[in-house]
């Protein structure tokens, strides 16, 4: 009979409830403690899921007592790290995190340094990787289906980092898992947002030139886009466009016209699944989880060194030596101020994905 962990959720809001399929599809989860500040939140979570869990305000009481194996964390960005820190703290085997990492390139490394120090699993829920369409996609251009990679397109909903990271995740998937060489950007500051506690901008576009010599371009935001969200992979026999669930909107290999890829059922709670189960695969076995601080930290480090780009007006090799969000330091040293007149503001719950 194999292993069960002790599962408990840090936070309990909308985005805990879609971790509910991952953690009841896998036997080795038993969920014992639900912590969120508001007692309500977690109750109702509780019911709904049916956990029979301990309910607490305070995560720390919860870890000093509770001892968990295995913590969900779905908390707003600025609170991935110190949470991280607790949770480590407390003994935790595996941490499974919300994305984007952080709201610094410098907490971001902190995050890897003390999982890679203290030997905790961390993940980062780019949990699109285990859509079926991304899995096949990757496979066939393993395979060279479309020919060698030369170029792709990336589209991603605002902002750079609550957004972008699913969709650089997404291209580093496709593209062989090649960290970024340099990067070259733009943001669009005529209108601020302000998405999980982190200001950000409401466009941007520019240039990844990734170390293999695939080169990306992108468009974050949402105007006059040419297609949804995902990735367009060009290559020299053909091209495919992937949403970022994973649905393939179109697939061409010029030589045979005839051929299409196979035609893909898949759910978002599949996605959720395949989050706990390689997770707790990787636990039992020491691999790299498919969602790992390492890989989560390649996209990051392209969105930091983006930010980067807009403060020096260059383009920036990395490893970036900054370790702060360059666009939240312009912002708060007044830079962006005098382009933005009137218009900068905080959005609420209905501008917050
Ligand atoms: N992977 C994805 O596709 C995806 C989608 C949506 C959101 N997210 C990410 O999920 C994270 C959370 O988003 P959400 O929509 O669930 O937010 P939310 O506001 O719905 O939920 C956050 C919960 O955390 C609780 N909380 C705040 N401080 C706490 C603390 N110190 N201890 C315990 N609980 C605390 C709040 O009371 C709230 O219930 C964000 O980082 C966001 O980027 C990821």
């Amino acid at each position: 009979m194999s292993k069960t962990y002790r599962v408990a959720f840090i936070g309990c809001g909308r985005r805990a409830k879609q971790h509910v399929p991952g953690v009841k599809a896998d036997a080795r989860c038993n969920v014992v403690a639900l912590a969120d500040v508001k007692r309500e939140a977690a109750e109702t979570m509780n019911t709904e899921a049916g956990f029979g869990a301990a309910v607490y305000t305070d995560h720390r009481a919860m870890l000093e007592k509770e001892r968990p194996d295995v913590i969900i964390t779905c908390l707003w960005t600025p609170l991935h790290l110190p949470v991280f820190k607790d949770c480590v703290a407390a003994g935790v085997k595996a941490v499974l995190s919300e994305k984007p990492m952080a709201p610094t390139w410098g907490e971001c490394l902190e995050m890897g340094r003390i999982a890679d120090e203290k030997k905790c699993l961390l993940t980062f829920c780019h949990q699109r990787r285990f859509a079926k369409g991304n899995q096949l996609v990757r496979k066939l251009i393993a395979e060279g289906r479309f020919g060698a990679i030369q170029r792709m397109d990336l589209y991603s909903p605002k902002n750079l980092l609550d957004c972008g990271t699913h969709t650089f995740d997404q291209a580093l998937s496709f593209n062989g898992e090649s960290p970024a060489k340099w990067v070259l950007g733009a943001v669009d500051t005529s209108q601020l947002i302000k998405w999980f506690d982190v200001s950000a901008e409401v466009m941007a576009t520019g240039l990844v030139v990734f170390q293999n010599g695939v080169r990306a371009y992108f468009q974050v935001g949402d105007l006059d886009k040419d297609m949804g969200t995902g990735v367009r992979v060009h290559g020299s026999e053909g091209f495919v466009e992937v949403e970022w669930d994973g649905q393939i909107r179109r697939a061409v290999v010029y030589n045979e016209p005839q051929w299409a890829p196979p035609v893909i059922e898949d759910t978002p709670e599949n996605h959720m699944v395949g989050v706990v189960r390689n997770a707790i695969d990787c636990l039992e076995t020491g691999a790299e989880p498919e969602l790992s601080h390492r890989k989560a930290l390649r996209a990051a480090e392209i969105i930091f060194a983006l930010y980067e780009s807009v403060r020096r007006r260059a383009r920036v090799e990395l490893p970036i030596t900054s370790r702060d969000n360059a666009f939240l330091t312009l912002l708060e040293s007044g830079a962006l101020r005098g382009q933005a007149p009137n218009r900068q503001y905080s959005a609420g719950a209905a501008e917050r994905r």
